[in-house]
């Protein structure tokens, strides 16, 4: 199914030749899109851009769609959809499994990298970010129809291993007892340890060797970490109802193997050279060269990156990369695609795009901690949550605020405004979505079916709602191509508001014959897409609250 605004769209096309762009009108007196076409072409039709907008409409055969476009300003036109076409969409849209989401005539194979929390650590904020980013951009992806491959890149190799395993075996704790908090708790005490006995830190150092070369001992202990650690984070996606399983991870440690070979490759053809030791790519505009073998023979996790796109591109087909990981690792990601390209890894038709994120705040505007000053763990805030609002509402209310805010802002942690059932808030769409479930209950119970034909569309409350349902598949393609969670999320918060206006203006239950139907209709309609919306944020479309 096409949208109304594409076809609009190919119409403008075929008569201009070039993209019309075409945008929702910024008012209700400048009609219901607008394309500044015109204003483009002038230039180079030598004309003035009313003149060739004049020209333009001249010839555009829109008459089915449209009330005659407007040329307005400097040589804006202006397109109002007649009201028997919204009307008619509506119903089409009723009609529509997927309530006029749109289905990608190019379905790609996308990689998408979220969550990777660390082995031994509670996920942190920044890992909650990263896990309800990347479950919504999965939602999205996958429901606009492409293959989408979730990678959890947990970081579950390094030398910090050599100190936990060395700490673990002091202590002669029982490591596959450990809770995930009692193993953060062990990383901190081996960490302490580490610093203050040379002792142990030389015997750690020698832990990492075995550990490395494959000392069973030494592996047992490792394998059971990252088993405390991996319960301790399903049980976190579980609280949080994300897709992630374990058929996701692919963790630093699976690249172990790889490593060697592609680093040898990267020193014979050029790309790395030995600096001061180390094996280092330069890359222009770089002050830091990327190390991909240090001076003791260990990789880190830059090759490892380099590894895992090697694994993306030729091993799974990927068409795109995704990141999904805190802004503070921008420089680390640029310099891996380029390095990554320069090596042949990485071929040009293949897109690799980091969508950075920024750092969650307390009301006090610094980074948020725990009272008792460390850093705050996805418990905290969900626990915080749930003091002022019931499990699903709570998780509404922090993914919505997560994925709301353009994703490279910092933003406030503030719980109390989150949960509330008014504002930009995510309860507030499980509200609206609530009560239209309700109404609709009401009206079935009366003998309501989805049966409508015909539709009217009378009031400006009713064509306002009925023009932004027509253009929920445009926002989530939109969301598809950008990745940018925010904007179906604005786009929910209008349709909400919208909704709230129609209600209030147009009685629903209460009218009789096609208009009562005709409204029911516009009821179903936009519960659909509040639900299909709310679900591809990951966000529970709740019956009632
Ligand atoms: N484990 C890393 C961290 O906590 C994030 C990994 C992100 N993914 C990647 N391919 N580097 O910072």
């Amino acid at each position: 199914m096409s949208s109304l605004p594409s076809l609009l769209s190919d119409r403008i096309f075929g008569v201009t030749g070039i993209d019309p762009e075409l945008r929702p009108a910024t008012k209700p007196q400048f009609g219901h899109y607008q394309t500044n076409v015109a204003l483009r072409l002038a230039k180079s039709e030598g004309q003035s851009p009313r003149e060739v907008a004049t020209r333009i409409v001249a010839r555009l055969e829109v008459a089915d769609l449209c009330e005659p476009p407007e040329i307005a300003g400097p040589g804006f036109i202006n397109f109002r959809l007649r009201t028997e076409v919204l009307a008619e969409a509506i119903t089409d849209q009723l009609a529509d499994p997927r309530s006029g989401m749109s289905s990608t005539q190019q379905p790609q194979t996308v990689v998408i990298d979220y969550s990777a929390p660390n082995v031994a650590k509670q996920m942190h904020v920044g890992h909650l970010r990263s896990t309800v980013i990347g479950d919504c951009l999965h939602r999205v992806l996958a429901g606009v129809g492409h293959h989408v491959i979730a990678q959890n890149h947990i970081g579950d190799w390094g030398t910090q291993f050599g100190m936990l395993v060395e700490q673990i075996l002091d202590e002669g704790v029982e490591a596959s007892a450990l809770t995930l908090p009692e193993a953060e708790a062990l990383y901190a005490r081996g960490s302490a340890h580490f610093r203050s006995d040379a002792d142990f830190a030389e015997r750690a150092r020698r832990r990492v060797v075995a550990l490395q070369s494959g000392d069973e001992q030494t592996r047992t202990i490792w394998q059971q970490l990252i088993n405390v650690s991996l319960a301790g984070f399903n049980a976190a996606y579980e609280r949080l109802g994300v897709l992630l399983t374990d058929d996701d991870l692919d963790g630093e440690s699976t690249y172990n193997d790889d490593l060697p070979q592609l680093v040898d490759t990267l020193e014979a053809d050029g790309t790395a050279v030995i600096d001061d030791g180390a094996l280092c790519v330069f890359v222009d505009g770089f002050t830091a060269p990327m190390i991909v073998r240090k001076r003791d023979g260990g990789f880190g996790y830059a090759a490892t990156d380099l590894a895992a796109i090697r694994r993306r591109v030729r091993d799974f087909g990927a068409d795109r990369i995704v990141y999904v990981v805190d802004s503070r690792q921008s420089d680390h990601f640029e310099q891996v695609f380029l390095v990554a390209r320069k090596a042949g890894l990485l071929p040009d038709a293949v897109a690799t795009e980091h969508v950075a994120f920024g750092t969650v705040l307390g009301l006090d505007g610094r980074p948020f901690k725990t009272r008792e000053g460390t850093a705050v763990t996805l418990y905290d805030l969900l626990d915080a949550a749930e003091e002022e609002a019931a499990p699903p509402i709570a998780l509404a209310a922090i993914k919505y605020a997560d994925l709301s805010n353009g994703l490279n802002k910092d933003y406030v942690f503030d719980v109390h405004r989150m949960v509330q059932t008014t504002g930009n808030t995510g309860p507030y769409l499980q509200y609206a979505h609530a009560r239209m479930t309700q109404v609709l209950r009401k009206a079935e119970a009366e003998g309501y079916g989805e049966q409508t034909k015909v539709m009217v569309l009378e009031e400006p409350a009713e064509q306002a709602l009925a023009l932004l349902l027509t253009r929920f598949g445009d926002v989530v393609d939109e969301v598809a191509e950008t990745l940018q969670p925010h904007k179906l999320c604005a786009y929910l918060y209008d349709l909400s508001g919208a909704l709230a206006i129609f209600y209030e203006q147009c009685p629903v239950l209460k009218a009789e014959g096609i208009v009562r139907e005709s409204r029911l209709a516009m009821c179903a309609v936009t519960k659909r897409v509040l639900a299909t919306g709310l679900t591809l944020l990951g966000i529970e479309a709740l019956e009632r609250m």
